[in-house]
């Protein structure tokens, strides 16, 4: 059987970015915390900290937020950055205020460029981060590309090659499939995650990606009907799909 940890309470909610210590002291005495319904007033007890505190502790009246081990699917729109190092708005910034402070520390699994959207994971995670950005795991990609111009033919043999280099590079790729939607589109899948792999791809067969939306990671996709920045919690059933 799993080993069930025990934390401080105040320790538990300041790592969850509700407060400091001194902030929950405060919030306790006021009534503010409750578990199961009943007022939490000394911070200072430890609890088991289970997977379904989050249904048995509110926080000025709300559910508590998932614990340690959370894994989000965002849908991410056109014009965010993944990193902090880049200038403009990021992609953390769609999610509640308080996670910014959570430790550990959220992340996203690889990065998306400024001006690619869609399928887009994040996690506190560090051994999922790991393990689903390991080229050793060969979880696949699946892009959309909308071209600047049509597609020449060579594409599908060169990009399923594993002997294109990309410039400035001294690795060829792995092996990617390219299913052609038109003249101008394509979904291409790919198990690495090179530095803006997708487009330098087309741009080594003298095309340029105009769009390009990333449709699938592993066998995840993104839920019908989920518009440009929402984003969910992933159960463990769809954490599996990743590697499937
Ligand atoms: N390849 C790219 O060129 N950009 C991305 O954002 C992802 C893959």
């Amino acid at each position: 059987m799993a080993k069930i940890s025990t934390s401080r309470v105040d320790k538990l909610l300041s790592s969850m970015g509700y407060g400091s210590r001194k902030e929950l002291a405060r919030m306790a005495k006021a009534g503010a915390i409750t578990l199961d319904g009943a007022e939490f007033l000394d911070v200072t007890k430890r609890i088991p900290v289970t997977p379904d505190l989050p249904t048995r502790m509110t926080i000025d009246g709300e559910a508590l937020d998932p614990v340690a081990g959370m894994v989000i699917l965002l849908n991410k729109p056109l014009g965010m950055t993944c990193s902090h190092k880049e200038d403009g708005v990021l992609v953390y910034d769609l999610l509640p205020d308080r996670w910014k402070s959570r430790s550990p520390k959220i992340s996203t699994i690889g990065r998306l460029d400024k001006q690619t959207t869609g399928l887009l994971l994040l996690t506190d995670d560090g051994d999922l981060l790991h393990r689903v950005i390991s080229p050793r795991r060969h979880v696949k990609k699946t892009y959309r590309a909308k071209l600047a111009r049509p597609l020449n033919g060579t594409e599908c043999d060169l990009f399923a090659s594993g002997q294109l280099m990309l410039e400035g590079e001294d690795k060829p790729l792995a092996p990617a499939e390219l299913e052609i939607v038109s003249k101008t589109e394509a979904l291409l899948s790919v198990v690495e995650g090179r530095y803006h792999q997708v487009r330098r791809m087309f741009a080594a067969t003298g095309n340029h990606v105009e769009d390009l939306h990333r449709e699938r990671l592993g066998g995840l996709s993104l839920p019908d009907g989920m518009l440009p920045g929402q984003w969910k919690l992933l159960g463990e059933k769809d954490i599996a799909l990743i590697f499937q």
